[in-house]
C-alpha cells in the first residue's frame, strides 16, 4: 500500500474516531475541557503502558489521542502546560528498583504516521542544513523497551530503563538474560575504549519466544500478554528471577547518551559500525540516504521488509547521521529535532460481528470471543478474535450485529478495535454478559478475590473474570477431559473434543480417571467407532498409565499450572501422594514457585475431591511417580553446601524470601543473627546492627550484584572478537 494511501486511511480514522467521541458526547466541550479531559485520559495510558505494562488500546489509538491534544495545544497557547503528557516523556520507575541518573537524559521522540508530516520534519530540518548534507540514517523501529548501558572502561556497569528520561531502574541483573550484551567490549586495535560511554538501545522479544510464552501461558489457564511488548517489560520489571531467567529476550542498540572523550564520534554510522565491532547486535537494515525524498523511499522498501522480520517493528526511525548537525538542530523538551519515527499504521479489516460466544476453560473461567465474518488481516484470514471479559465489551460498546474493525496488535494477535458507529442498527442491543449466561444456563459469579493476598486489609474487589460456579457441571467435565488427554498432558491419541463430549454425555466418564475403567463395549456405543477404532482408543488410554509423572500433574487441571510447573514439582516431590501432602509453605521453596501458585496447589489438594481423583489414579495403576527421594538438590549445584548467610537490609530487586530460596536450594543455610560460624552478609539498605556485628567480626558483606553473580544467577557473557571484515564494516 502506497504511503500515501496510507496516509487518507490515517485521516479517515481520526475523523472516524473524532465522529465516535463527538457521537458519544451529550453536550459539546470546549478545547479547555477537551485538553482537560485527553490530558487525564492520556495520563493513564501512559501510567498502564509505562508502569504496568498493561495497556487497554492500541499504540494506535493513543496516538490519535496525542496528536489531537498537541494540535489543540498548539491552537490554543494559553492551555499549554509544561507538565501536560504532550510534553513529557512516560514514566517507568518502578517500586523495588535502585535508581540511577542517565548522564545525559534519555528522550522520546516525535511520530508520524503521514508522508506528508514527514516531508515537513525534512523542511524544518533543510532550514538549518543544507541539501548536500542531509544525510539520513532510516532505521527499524523496533517495540520493545529502551534501554541505557553503561560501560567504563569497555567494562558493563549497568543497564538502566528509561524511567522519566532522567533517572532509571537499574535492571543489570537482567542483562544476564538479554542476549548479546556483552560483559566485556570487544577491543579495536588502535582504537581504546571511551572511559565512560552510555549505549542507547532496545530491548526486545522476538515474536516467536512471545507465541511460545503465551501458549504456555494459556494453558496455564492464565490472561495471555497482548504484544511481545508489554511482555517484555513485564519479564524486566518482575521480580521473580526464576522466571524471568526462563524468557528469552534479545536487544539491539542504536545510539549514544554520554560519552567521554566528547567527539569519540562524528556521525551515526561511525557508532554503528563501532558498536558492531564491540560485540553488539546492531539491526540488519539501516538506509544510509541523502534527502527527504529517498527517505521516505527507504521508509516503504522498510515497510514491506519489517514483515518477514523475526521481532516486532512499529516503525521507522529517521535520523540525521551527522552528531555535529544533531546538536546544530538541538532538541525540545522531550523529543531532539533531528529525528522523527515514522509509524506505519496497523492492518486493519471492517468486518461483521456475528456473535460473541463465551469459552468455558478448564478452571471455569469464562472468556468472551468474537466471532467474526472471516476477514483477511496483515496476511492472516482471522474469524475469531478475543474479547478479554466482560469490562471490555463494555468499554468497546460492543453488539452483535454490529461492523467493527479488526487490527493486529504487534501485527500477531487480532483485535477488536472498535465498533463502526455510522453502520450500527438503530435496533442494535447492548451485549450483557449476565443475561447471555442466563440463556445458556450457565451458573457464574465474579468471585471477590483480596486486592492484595499478602495485605488483607486492602479488602476485596470482584475479579475481571466470570467464572462458573458448579465446578462439576458436564460442560467442565468435557474441559477438563480434553486437558487431560492433551498433548502437554497424557497425550492420549484420538481423544479429542467429539470423543470427550459423548463420554461425558452417556455418563461413562466424570472425572478423567474414569477413562481407564472404560469398556470396549462402552467405545463401541461412541458415533463412528468400530471394532479396530475402539481397540485402538483403548490401547491408547492403557498406554497413558505409564507417562511420566508431571504429565499426570499438569493433566489435574491445577489452576495456575502448567507444563514448566507440572515439571518442576514433579522433580521436587517426586510422587503424587507426596506432593498432595505438601503445605503451601513447602510448595513456595520450590525454585520458580511463587506465593500464588504454592496456595494454588495446595487449596486443589485439601478438596475431597481431588483427593479422591488421585486416589483413583493410583488405584488405576498409573505411574505417579519418578525414580529418586524428594528433593530437587541434583537440579541446582551445590555451591553454598556448609555455608551460613545471615539476610540484613532492604535488598534493590529480590524479595528477602527469594534470596532465602535461592541460598537453599543451593545448599546453604540462612542465621537469622551474626555469629562467628556466619559465612557471609548479604546486606541491602538500611541494614542496621548486623551489618556493624559482621564488619566488627570480619565477615564478608556481598550486595544483591555480587551474591546474585556468586549463585550463577549473572552468567557473565563473554565478549565476542570482532573480524577484520567487521572492523571495516562500511554501513552505506
Ligand atoms: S533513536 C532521542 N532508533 O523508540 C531518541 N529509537 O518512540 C532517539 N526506538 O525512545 C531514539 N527503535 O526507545 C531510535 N532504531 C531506533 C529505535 C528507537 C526503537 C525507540 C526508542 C525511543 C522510542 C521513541
Amino acid at each position: 500500500m502506497s504511503l500515501l494511501l496510507r496516509f487518507s486511511f490515517y485521516a479517515l480514522a481520526v475523523s472516524l474516531y473524532f465522529l465516535s467521541t463527538v457521537n458519544s458526547m451529550s453536550t459539546p466541550i470546549s478545547p479547555a475541557q477537551r485538553i482537560e479531559q485527553l490530558r487525564k485520559e492520556i495520563t493513564e495510558h501512559d501510567e498502564r503502558y509505562y508502569r504496568n505494562a498493561a495497556p487497554v488500546i492500541s499504540d494506535f489509538e493513543y496516538d490519535l489521542l496525542k496528536s489531537e491534544l498537541k494540535a489543540l495545544e498548539s491552537a490554543h497557547p494559553e492551555f499549554s502546560a509544561e507538565n501536560s503528557p504532550s510534553q513529557i516523556v512516560g514514566d517507568d520507575r518502578s517500586r523495588g528498583f535502585e535508581k540511577f541518573p542517565h548522564r545525559v537524559p534519555m528522550q522520546s521522540l516525535d511520530n508520524t504516521y503521514s508522508e506528508g508530516e514527514f516531508l515537513e520534519f525534512c523542511a524544518r530540518v533543510g532550514k538549518d542544513v543544507p541539501a548536500g548534507e542531509m544525510n539520513f540514517l532510516v532505521e527499524p523501529k523496533i517495540d520493545g523497551v529502551s534501554v541505557s548501558y553503561t560501560y567504563e572502561n569497555g567494562k558493563f556497569v549497568r543497564a538502566l530503563t528509561r524511567g522519566n528520561g532522567v533517572e532509571g531502574d537499574d535492571i543489570s541483573r537482567h542483562v544476564a538474560n538479554i542476549a548479546g550484551v556483552p560483559a566485556a567490549l570487544v577491543p579495536i586495535p588502535g582504537k581504546p575504549f571511551p572511559k565512560i560511554v552510555e549505549i542507547r538501545g532496545e530491548i526486545y522479544m522476538r515474536n516467536g519466544e512471545f507465541l511460545r510464552i503465551n501458549a504456555q501461558r494459556e494453558a496455564e489457564g492464565l490472561e495471555p500478554f497482548a504484544n511481545p511488548r508489554n511482555l517484555t517489560a513485564g519479564t524486566i520489571k518482575s521480580q521473580n528471577p526464576e522466571e524471568s531467567a526462563r524468557r528469552r529476550l534479545d536487544t539491539f542498540v542504536y545510539g549514544l547518551g554520554a560519552c567521554e572523550p566528547a567527539g569519540t564520534f562524528a556521525s551515526l554510522s561511525e557508532l554503528r559500525a563501532t558498536l558492531h565491532a564491540w560485540g553488539f547486535p546492531v539491526t540488519e537494515f539501516c538506509g544510509n540516504v541523502l534527502g527527504g525524498d529517498a527517505a521516505a523511499e527507504k521508509i516503504r522498501e522498510l515497510g514491506e521488509l519489517r514483515k518477514s522480520y523475526p521481532f516486532p517493528t512499529d516503525g521507522a526511525v529517521v535520523k540525521l547521521n551527522s552528531l555535529a548537525l544533531q546538536r546544530k538542530l538541538g532538541e525540545k523538551s522531550n523529543a531532539p529535532r533531528w529525528a522523527i519515527a515514522f509509524k506505519y499504521a496497523p492492518e486493519q479489516a471492517e468486518t461483521t460481528l456475528r456473535a460473541i460466544t463465551l469459552q468455558i476453560g478448564r478452571t471455569g473461567k469464562i472468556t468472551p470471543v468474537a466471532e467474526l465474518d472471516p476477514v483477511e488481516v496483515a496476511g492472516t484470514t482471522v474469524s475469531r478474535a478475543t474479547l478479554h471479559n466482560e469490562d471490555e465489551i463494555a468499554r468497546k460498546d460492543l453488539r452483535v450485529g454490529d461492523r467493527v474493525i479488526i487490527e493486529k496488535a504487534g501485527e500477531i494477535i487480532p483485535q477488536v478495535v472498535r465498533f463502526v458507529p455510522e453502520k450500527r442498527r438503530a435496533d442494535s442491543e447492548v451485549f450483557s454478559f449476565e443475561n447471555e449466561l442466563k440463556k445458556l444456563g450457565i451458573d457464574a459469579e465474579r468471585p471477590l478475590r483480596l486486592v492484595d493476598p499478602k495485605r488483607p486489609e486492602k479488602g476485596y474487589e470482584r475479579a475481571v473474570a466470570w467464572y462458573v460456579k458448579e465446578k462439576d457441571s458436564p460442560e467442565l467435565r468435557k474441559r477438563r477431559l480434553i486437558y487431560f488427554a492433551g498433548k502437554t498432558c497424557m497425550d492420549i491419541p484420538n481423544l479429542g473434543e467429539a470423543v470427550a463430549n459423548q463420554l461425558v454425555d452417556l455418563g461413562f466418564v466424570k472425572t478423567p480417571a474414569d477413562l481407564y475403567t472404560l469398556s470396549l463395549e462402552q467405545v463401541l456405543k461412541l458415533e463412528k467407532f468400530k471394532e479396530k477404532s475402539a481397540q485402538n482408543l483403548l490401547a491408547g488410554i492403557e498406554a497413558s498409565r505409564s507417562r511420566e509423572l508431571w504429565r499426570l500433574i499438569n493433566g489435574l487441571g491445577i489452576p495456575n499450572v502448567g507444563e514448566t510447573t507440572a515439571k518442576d514439582l514433579a522433580k521436587k516431590f517426586k510422587t503424587l501422594s507426596v506432593l498432595a501432602a505438601a503445605s503451601a509453605e513447602d510448595l513456595a521453596t520450590v525454585a520458580g514457585i511463587g506465593e500464588i501458585v504454592a496456595s494454588s496447589v495446595a487449596e486443589f489438594f485439601l478438596k475431597p475431591e481431588n483427593q479422591a481423583l488421585c486416589e483413583a489414579f493410583i488405584v488405576a495403576g498409573l505411574n505417579t511417580e519418578i525414580a529418586g527421594t524428594p528433593d530437587d538438590s541434583s537440579a541446582v549445584e551445590q555451591i553454598f553446601e556448609g555455608k551460613i548467610f545471615v539476610l540484613t537490609g532492604t535488598l534493590p530487586t529480590l524479595k528477602r524470601d527469594d534470596a532465602k530460596k535461592m541460598i537453599e536450594a543451593r545448599g546453604g543455610k540462612v542465621a537469622a543473627s551474626v555469629s562467628k560460624k556466619t559465612t557471609c552478609v548479604l546486606a541491602g539498605e538500611e541494614a542496621g546492627s548486623k551489618l556493624e556485628k559482621a564488619r566488627a567480626l570480619g565477615i564478608e558483606i556481598v550486595d544483591e550484584a555480587e551474591f546474585l553473580r556468586r549463585s550463577g544467577e549473572v552468567s557473565v557473557p563473554a565478549g565476542r572478537m570482532a573480524s577484520p571484515e567487521e572492523l571495516l564494516l562500511d554501513l552505506n
